[in-house]
C-alpha cells in the first residue's frame, strides 16, 4: 500500500483533489494497488483560525510520506504572498524538492492559441530549479541605513549574508537571488538524465548576458555537466527569447532546464500554449525523499463549491505522482483516461463542455477502469 497525504488547502484546492483521489484510487484498482489517503487540513482556514501555517509536527507527519497530493492555495481574506510563501514555498524548500517538473504537452483534442500548431509540435518537459534564485527569500527594504544578516539554510549548505547598506536614497529595496554550484548541478543532472530518456535533447534558459554572476555560474555548471552527456544535443536560450521560441516554434523543445524565476514565467505561458492552466501539472520532486504533486494554477477562489473548477491538472499531476511511485502504466493508463474525456467531450466549461468538477473527474475515473 503506498501513503500517500492530501493538502486539499484552499479555493477549488479541496474539490479539485477529491476527483484526483478518484481517479488514482481507480487506477489503483485497475492495476493492482492500493492508496492509503491521509487528510491534512493545512491552508487559510487554519491559518485564520489560529495563525498558524506549517508546524514541525506537520514536517514530521508529512515526512512518513512517499508523496504529498496538494490542491492550491491562496485565500482573499489573507495578505498575498503569507500563504504562498509560508506553505507552498516552505514545503519545497523544507523536502528539498529541488526539481519542479512541468511537461508542456498538448494532448489531443486541445485546442491551443497557436496557430498551426498541434499535439505532435507541442510536447516538451521544463525541469525548473526549486529551491534557489530569487526565491531564497532574502532581501529588505528599509530608509537610509541598515545593518543586518540575511541566511539561507538547505539541506546541502548554509549561507549567511553580513549587509551593511548606506543609501541616501528616499527608500530602498533589494533581493538577492542565490545559485549554487552543487544546486546547479543537482537539477541539471536530472535534466540531463530525463533528456537521455527522451529525445536526448536539452536547452538550457538564462539571463547571463545581464545577470552575470548568478547566471554565469548557471552556464559555466551546464557547460560542465554537458561533457558528462556527449549524446545529449545542448543549447543555452536567453529568458526573453525563450518565450518567443516557445510561440513561434515550440517543436524545436525537448527538455528545458531553466533556473527558479524563469521557470515560474515561462510554464504559465507554456500552460497557455498546452490550452490553458485548467491543463498544467506539475510535480516537486526530491527524487530520495517525499515529493509533491500539484496542478500549477492557483486556488480560484470565485470558483471555490460551484462544482465549476476543471479537474484534469490535478488529476494529470497525480499522473506524475503514480510515475514517482513506479506505476507507470497506470500513469499512462491516466494521460490516456483523460484524452478520452477530451475525445467524448466530458469536460468542463472552461474546455467548452457542461460537465461539471465531479462529473468530469468521475468520468477519466471510469475510463480508467475500463481500460479506454
Ligand atoms: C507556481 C506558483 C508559485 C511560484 C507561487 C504560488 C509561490 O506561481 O507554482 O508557479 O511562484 O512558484
Ligand atoms: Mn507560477
Amino acid at each position: 500500500m503506498y501513503k500517500i497525504a492530501a493538502i486539499g488547502g484552499d479555493g477549488i484546492g479541496p474539490e479539485i483533489v477529491a476527483e484526483g483521489k478518484k481517479v488514482l484510487d481507480a487506477a489503483g484498482e485497475k492495476f493492482g494497488f492500493d492508496i492509503g489517503w491521509t487528510d491534512f487540513g493545512i491552508g487559510a482556514e487554519r491559518y485564520l483560525a489560529s495563525g498558524t501555517l506549517l508546524t514541525e509536527d506537520d514536517f514530521n507527519e508529512l515526512s512518513k510520506f512517499r508523496a504529498i497530493y496538494f490542491g492550491a492555495i491562496g485565500d482573499e481574506r489573507v495578505k498575498p504572498g503569507v500563504l504562498e510563501k509560508g506553505i507552498l514555498l516552505a514545503l519545497r524548500f523544507h523536502f528539498d524538492l529541488y526539481v519542479n517538473l512541468r511537461p508542456i504537452r498538448l494532448l489531443e483534442g486541445v485546442e491551443t492559441p497557436l496557430a498551426g500548431k498541434g499535439p505532435k509540435d507541442i510536447d516538451f518537459v521544463v525541469v525548473r530549479e526549486n529551491t534557489e534564485d530569487f526565491y531564497v527569500g532574502i532581501g529588505s527594504r528599509f530608509k537610509k541605513r541598515q545593518k543586518t544578516t540575511l541566511n539561507v539554510e538547505r539541506e546541502l549548505y548554509k549561507i549567511k549574508f553580513g549587509l551593511d547598506i548606506e543609501s541616501d536614497a528616499e527608500e530602498i529595496a533589494y533581493q538577492i537571488g542565490v545559485i549554487t554550484r552543487e544546486g546547479a548541478r543537482r537539477v541539471q543532472t536530472y535534466a540531463f538524465d530525463l533528456a537521455r530518456q527522451r529525445k536526448k535533447k536539452l536547452t538550457s534558459v538564462d539571463k547571463a548576458n545581464v545577470l552575470s554572476d548568478i547566471y554565469g555560474l548557471w552556464r559555466e555548471v551546464f557547460t560542465e555537466n554537458a561533457k558528462k552527456y556527449p549524446d545529449v544535443t545542448t543549447e543555452f536560450t536567453f529568458v526573453d527569447a525563450i518565450t518567443m521560441w516557445f510561440v513561434k516554434n515550440p517543436e524545436w523543445f525537448d527538455v528545458v532546464v531553466t533556473p527558479n524565476m524563469f521557470g515560474d514565467i515561462i510554464t504559465d505561458l507554456g500552460a497557455m500554449i498546452q490550452g490553458g492552466l485548467g491543463l498544467a501539472p506539475g510535480a516537486n520532486i526530491n527524487p530520495k525523499g517525499t515529493s509533491m504533486f500539484e496542478p500549477i494554477h492557483g486556488s480560484a477562489p470565485k470558483y471555490k463549491g460551484l462544482n465549476i473548477a476543471n479537474p484534469i491538472a490535478t488529476i494529470w499531476a497525480g499522473s506524475l505522482l503514480l510515475d514517482h511511485l513506479g506505476e507507470h502504466k497506470a500513469a499512462a493508463a491516466v494521460v490516456t483516461a483523460i484524452e478520452k474525456s477530451i475525445r467524448d467531450g466530458v469536460v468542463t466549461k472552461d474546455m467548452g463542455g457542461s460537465a461539471g468538477t465531479e462529473k468530469a473527474g468521475s468520468y477519466i475515473a471510469e475510463c480508467v477502469k475500463k481500460g479506454k
